[in-house]
Formats: structure tokens, C-alpha cells, sequence
């Protein structure tokens, strides 16, 4: 009872609270406190205008100092796809009290399938109005078992995932091609950057992964900054593509200006606005192939 009356109160205060994709491989699944903590937000605040060290890897709260247990990895399987729980709270996800608050949303409660706020939607705090209007979300992977080794230049999307976060369950397809990671596992990162309805900050999230399955050794080549490319597919970024950092002090990979052709101000995204395609990326693998070995040192970088 105790348990129930703390996760209905801790819920109900969260309101305001963001998002983040939740799974046992990710960094901060306990919280930053140092014990368990089943109701924890810590890794769901939005990062803007801060310094790189502060947003990296949702630094300015410690969250890369509170790794997943031994042994828990996101596993991401060869042309198959994996799930994630995009929710404001840990304790409204799988992960936490046998699942009894999570719902099909994000915030354990229950909206129509069309649910759509002309002036945004604020529970949960999605940032869109609608489903359509959802900016869009993105996994990328570095070929290092060593989180501190990870930079932007070898932390490449591999997945995106249009008209998200939208529902809890959210799945990500991984490419056929991708090689296996070091036998510590590699480290993978979690992006969103909303469309508007609100500030236009970002999310930037660590999870140890690892690939299962591969028969290719196809490296991923070194990623590129993407492009504000809307209505212009020659011009975006081809191949690899660093993740979107935006709107912080520094580290910044992308600048815009003006409105884009909604009439709104520009606001780069996981979607075909910056050249990401639904889905895997297949264009990625441009890097030296036979790099990829299970018996590589666990913080041997393979894209180079
Ligand atoms: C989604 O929201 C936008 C902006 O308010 C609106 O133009 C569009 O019609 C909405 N779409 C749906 C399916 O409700």
C-alpha cells in the first residue's frame, strides 16, 4: 500500500515532467541518488543551453556515473527491431512495481488514439499536438565499450523512428548489416529533439547495447553533422550522420534559421527534415569492412 500511495503521489507531482526511453541497459535506471529508486526522473529533463560537458550524455546530473547492472544490455538484433518504454517516469514503466501503472501511454494514463491538443499537448509533456506533428526519435551506437571514449564523431544513428514519442511501447528497426559490438558490449544513445510547443531544448541518453546476430563486418563510417535539408533531399547529409545537438552553449552540430514550410520556426529533427529516414539506417556502413571482430579490445573504436 505504502509502495502504491508513493507511485500515485510521485506520478501526479511529475506532471510537468519529460520523457525519456526506458530499458534495464540504460544509464540512470535507478536514479542518480545512489540507491534504487522505482519512482526515479532523473534521466527524463529536458538539456538546453548548456555547457557540453553538462549535456552530454545528460552529464549535468551525473547520469553517466550510474551505469545498467552487469550483464543488462540493450540488445539490438540484425534486421529485426527492439523496444524501448518512452515514459516521464520510471515507475509508470515495466520496470518498476510489476508494471501495474504502466498504460499504453507515457504517463500510465489513458488518452483516444487521436488525441490531439491544438495548443500542445501537456500530459503527458510530449510536445506535439498530435501523433503526426511528433518530431521524431533515434537510437545511435559507438563501437566502444567505454562510455568516456564515446564522442560525437563516433556515435552514429542507426534508427529512427518518425511521429514519435508518441505511445509507451516504441520500437526501433536495426540494420541487417550492423557488425557485432567489442565483447564488453557497445555504448548507444538515445535522441529526441521536439518540434516546437515549448522550449526547444533536447534529450541525450546513454545505454550500454550490444549487437546480436551479426554476419556482417561492415563498419559504420565516420558520421557527418546533419543538415536542415526540408524540401531539398540533394542537400542533406549522405551516409553516417552524428546525432542532432542543438540550442546548448556549446558542441552545437546544427544551426537553423527562418521558418520551415509549416510556417513554423525551424526546429531540426529525426526525420526528413535533416535526411533521416524511417526506419534503419542502411546508408551508414561506409567504413572499412572486416573491422569487426567479437575479439577486439572492449575500447577499440571501429569507425574510423
Ligand atoms: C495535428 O496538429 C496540427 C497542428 O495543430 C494540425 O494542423 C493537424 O491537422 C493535426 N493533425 C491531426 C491528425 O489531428
Amino acid at each position: 500500500m505504502f509502495v502504491r500511495l508513493l507511485a500515485i503521489t510521485l506520478s501526479a507531482t511529475f506532471v510537468q515532467a519529460h520523457l525519456a526511453a526506458w530499458h534495464k541497459g540504460m544509464y540512470g535506471l535507478n536514479g542518480v541518488s545512489g540507491s534504487i529508486n522505482y519512482n526515479t526522473d532523473d534521466v527524463v529533463h529536458p538539456l538546453y543551453q548548456l555547457p557540453k560537458d553538462q549535456w552530454w550524455f545528460h552529464g549535468y546530473n551525473n547520469v553517466p556515473d550510474f551505469p545498467p547492472a552487469d550483464g543488462d544490455f540493450l540488445e539490438l538484433p540484425v534486421g529485426k527491431s527492439f523496444t524501448v518504454e518512452i515514459a516521464s517516469n520510471r515507475g509508470e514503466t515495466s520496470l518498476s512495481f510489476g508494471g501495474q501503472y504502466a498504460s499504453a501511454w507515457p504517463d500510465g494514463q489513458t488518452y483516444p488514439d487521436d488525441y490531439n491538443v491544438e495548443t500542445c499537448i501537456t500530459s503527458p509533456n510530449m510536445h506535439t499536438q498530435n501523433e503526426t506533428r511528433a518530431a521524431g526519435t533515434a537510437f545511435a551506437i559507438s563501437y566502444t565499450s567505454d562510455i568516456k571514449q564515446v564522442t560525437p564523431e563516433n556515435l552514429a544513428v542507426f534508427t529512427v523512428r518518425y511521429h514519435t514519442p508518441w505511445k509507451r511501447l516504441t520500437s526501433y528497426d536495426v540494420p541487417a548489416d550492423m557488425p557485432a559490438c567489442p565483447a564488453g558490449g557497445c555504448i548507444c544513445a538515445w535522441g529526441w529533439v521536439p518540434n516546437g510547443c515549448g522550449q526547444p531544448n533536447m534529450y541525450h541518453l546513454p545505454y550500454r547495447c550490444k549487437v546480436t546476430g551479426a554476419t556482417s563486418t561492415k563498419a559504420i563510417g565516420t558520421p557527418k553533422p546533419p543538415v536542415w535539408c526540408e524540401g531539398n533531399p540533394d542537400g542533406c547529409t549522405k551516409g553516417p550522420k552524428q546525432m542532432i545537438y542543438w540550442n546548448q552553449q556549446d558542441g552545437n552540430n546544427i544551426e537553423v534559421d527562418g521558418y520551415d514550410a509549416a510556417g513554423d520556426f525551424k526546429s531540426p529533427a529525426y526525420n526528413d527534415k535533416c535526411g533521416f529516414p524511417d526506419g534503419a539506417q542502411n546508408d551508414i556502413f561506409t567504413g572499412a569492412s572486416g573491422g569487426s571482430s567479437s575479439s577486439s579490445s572492449t575500447t577499440k573504436v571501429l569507425i574510423v
